[in-house]
């Protein structure tokens, strides 16, 4: 692979650590524009739309890459409808997820008028009502469906099941249709699931769609015209060698064959498959450390970078950039300087012999990496970079110690209690 041999997209990744320093996350622009692409083709006769998850890495310029190749955007909160309207995504090609959306959120939503809301308890309806109403608006709305089904992903990010706080019933679902007439100012025409993330088997998404489509059946046939359907996000990426990950085309024939017949608007919010594959991270080597009983690869980035393995135990293939022919494999616990035990990217790894000051690369860092990074242990956040032909820009600064620290403030006044 072209990491090892050192370079990317191009792009020597040595002389990009000396210059941009490290941890860098390094982003691919043709591997983001490809997967886009792919997965166009692979929905092609569907009426589809691509509302990307914007969690999943939020940077502008990727948001940016995203809309100029068609994507709209699924959000879930004020602060990612704001950025993906900055990177001009049209209002009406976002859809607003979530289970506790404030009253200024969805004012928010409602005022720059965003594609749909993906209703998930009554609460939110009747909200969503009232707040529409106030504003003389009608809000375009699809109940999230939570068809409890077993995702078969690691249970943090699993969310499809009837203990997990998504969505609502199928029961639940089919009263707010037949009293529709208590909620005049939404429009509620639309269906929407979201089983869970990093999903390698497609057996799960088909029972969930299947139990979709039954319910878009069952209301058409009671006259509630069903206008569009989301089938969330979720395909799963290949992570380590060996690992089977569905395509994108397996992926597009259950939609289209559990959906015959469908003929609005079918949505899909994928994160993930779209710029997991399309990132790394490059960090440099520190030390080496034998310890007592194992020897530790201590790295420059740590888990405020990238906290998958140590929340979910997540692997990410690690590569020595560059140099590594003739060198012998060893076994390193790969680990970061936060003081935490569960600062470990990953253990007992084999690579070539490595040394302070030599650049590895944690591959497949593009997707809820930099979005989940924080400035634990005061480290600031890392500076990102695109590549694109032999090129690289910086899409996000490296912070400075000052702006971390820019909101903090000495106690200058006690602020007495209110009384009420
Ligand atoms: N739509 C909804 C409503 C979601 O909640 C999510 C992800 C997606 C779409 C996008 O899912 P994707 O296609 O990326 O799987 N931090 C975790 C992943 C959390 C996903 C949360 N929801 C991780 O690093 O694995």
């Amino acid at each position: 692979m072209a990491v090892e041999s050192g370079t990317w997209e191009g792009v020597d990744l040595a002389s990009l650590a000396s210059r941009e320093g490290t941890p860098l996350y390094v982003y691919s622009a043709p591997a983001i524009r490809s997967r886009v692409g792919a997965l166009r083709q692979a929905l092609a006769g569907l009426q589809a739309g691509i509302r990307y998850a914007v969690k999943a890495n939020g940077n502008g310029a990727i948001l940016r890459l995203l809309a100029e190749e068609g994507a709209g955007a699924d959000i879930v909160s004020g602060g990612e409808l704001r950025r993906a309207l900055r990177a001009g995504i049209a209002a009406a090609n976002i859809v607003f997820s979530g289970v506790g959306k404030t009253e200024e959120e969805i004012v928010f939503a409602l005022e720059v008028g965003i594609g749909r809301f993906n209703v998930e308890s009554r609460a939110e309806l009747d909200t969503l009502q009232r707040i529409a109403a106030a504003r003389g608006k009608v809000a375009v709305a699809a109940v999230r469906i939570n068809p409890d089904v077993d995702a078969q992903t690691h249970a943090k990010i699993s969310t499809g099941r009837a203990e997990n706080k998504f969505g609502v019933s199928i029961e639940e679902a089919r009263s707010w249709f037949s009293s529709k007439a208590a909620w005049p100012q939404v429009r509620l025409d639309g269906l929407h699931m979201h089983i869970g993330s990093q999903l390698l088997s497609l057996a799960p998404v088909r029972e969930a769609l299947a139990r979709m489509a039954a319910f878009w059946r069952e209301l058409s046939a009671a006259g509630h015209a069903i206008a569009s359907i989301d089938v969330g996000g979720g395909l799963g990426v290949r992570y380590r060698d060996g690992e089977q990950a569905p395509d994108a085309a397996e992926y597009a024939q259950a939609i289209r064959e559990a959906l015959q017949g469908f003929d609005g608007k079918v949505l899909v919010e994928p994160g993930r498959w779209l710029v997991a594959e399309a990132g790394l991270l490059l960090s440099r080597v520190v030390l080496v450390k034998p310890g007592q009983s194992r020897r530790f690869l201590v790295l420059d980035a740590a888990m405020n970078d990238l906290l998958r393995p140590s929340l979910y135990e997540a692997w990410h293939d690690i590569v020595r950039v560059g140099g590594a022919v003739g060198r012998e494999e060893q076994a390193y616990d790969v680990v970061g300087p936060v003081c935490e035990t569960g600062d470990t990217f990953a253990k007992a790894r084999l690579l070539p012999r490595c040394e302070a000051g030599d650049l590895v690369a944690i591959l497949g860092a593009g997707a809820y990496g930099a979005s989940m990074a924080s400035t634990y242990n005061s480290r600031p956040l890392v500076a990102e970079v695109l590549l694109e032909r032999g090129r690289h820009a910086v899409v996000r600064k490296r912070q400075t110690f000052d702006a971390m620290i820019a909101e903090e403030c000495p106690v200058t006044e006690w602020i007495p209690a209110c009384a009420t």
